[in-house]
């Protein structure tokens, strides 16, 4: 390994289109590359110190190998390197200088992007043939045992692996996934709401401990492959029985997403799209005001489907508008929501 040489990993953000809180459950999930991304360039260090740059941070950091994570930004980062040395891809420290396009906070997954951009980077300093499922599933590690947050799969495979403008089919019980095309007549808008969101702040990880109150009332691991019908009539207490009806319908609602992309109905996935928004709202009640009014009023003025994504209680909706009628669309909407603004599209 020659320390003088650097080593550029790349990885785009991404929007959930649809399937949410079921990367956990034994669910499909259908995320998107989005074409806003980040890009880190590691240079190996012999002894076992990171220093972490960011282009979005003024301060630099600097920080030992061995040290636990602390609340500061360059804690991801931090995680990665850890996790790449423990893996064999570096032989110490590395200096790590980060560029980011993709806004923090707002559920498009910027520190998984990061945390697989570092280990990617690592993955080429060492020559490894190393997989880029191999690469999620171990950024996911950082996540869960490093920084703490209890996520499931979906944010690390879809950074890792999927390309700008196409969807990710992803089974989450084995990993298996397949590319699907995103519909040529309309575009996938992701606006934010305006709202930040920290997905360990503690409310993601109440919603995760009630679906495994409601895993061990059924025994199973996979709430989402249970009969929808037979969790409404189950005894299982409430909140309980509401959060493991979103995970059986929604993980039914992404197959028929996946279908409707597949034979190009648009306003098939829009319905399961706008479905999806009430269960998240009704059943999961990970949702807020602001956002369902933000969601009422993309498909009032023309989505044919519209959604809060990611891990819920801020961040962005994404919606499905027909590409010719996207700017006064997006006008119109925020006009209506000036704490709103538009992040992308896909
Ligand atoms: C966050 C998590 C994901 C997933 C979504 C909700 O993005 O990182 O694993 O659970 O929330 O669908």
């Amino acid at each position: 390994m020659d320390t003088a040489q650097t080593f550029i990993g790349r990885a785009p953000g991404r929007v959930n289109l649809i399937g949410e809180h079921i990367d956990y459950n034994g669910g499909m999930v259908l995320p998107a590359a989005l074409s806003i991304g980040l890009e880190v360039s590691l240079a190996p260090r012999a002894d076992n110190t990171v220093t972490m740059r960011a282009d979005h941070y003024d301060e630099a950091a600097r920080r030992d190998l061995k040290e636990d994570a602390s609340g500061h930004w360059s804690d991801p980062a931090l995680g990665a390197a850890r996790q790449a040395r423990a893996m064999g891809l570096l032989a110490g420290g590395a200096d790590l200088t980060i560029r980011s396009a993709i806004p923090q906070g707002s559920g498009l997954s910027s520190s998984a992007a990061l945390i697989v951009a570092i280990l990617k980077a690592a993955r080429a300093a060492a020559g490894s043939d190393m997989t880029d499922t191999e690469i999620a599933v171990a950024a996911r590690a950082v996540e869960n045992g490093f920084m703490g947050v209890p996520c499931g799969i979906m944010d690390q495979m879809a950074v890792a692996l999927a390309a700008p403008g196409t969807a990710m089919a992803l089974n989450t019980r084995d990993l298996t996934h397949e590319i699907v095309d995103l519909p040529q007549t309309h575009a996938v808008v992701v606006v934010h709401s305006g709202l930040t969101r920290r997905l360990i702040d503690g409310r993601y990880a109440a919603l995760k401990g009630e679906c495994d109150t409601a895993k061990a009332h059924f025994g199973t691991d996979d709430l989402c492959l249970l009969d929808p019908a037979d969790i409404a009539r189950s005894d299982l207490a409430q909140p309980f029985r509401k959060r493991a009806l979103h995970c059986a319908t929604e993980h039914r609602r992404v197959l028929d997403a996946i279908a409707a992309l597949q034979a190009r109905d648009v306003a098939a996935l829009g319905q399961a799209m706008n479905d999806s928004h009430i269960s998240m709202r009704d059943d999961f009640e990970m949702s807020l005001p602001v956002i369902d009014a933000l969601v009422a009023d993309a498909a009032e003025l023309g989505a044919a489907g519209a959604r809060l994504t990611g891990g819920g209680f801020g961040g962005c909706i994404v919606a499905v508008v027909e590409k010719g009628r996207q700017d006064a669309w997006l006008a119109a909407l925020l006009d209506r929501h000036p704490g709103a603004h538009f992040i992308g599209a896909v």
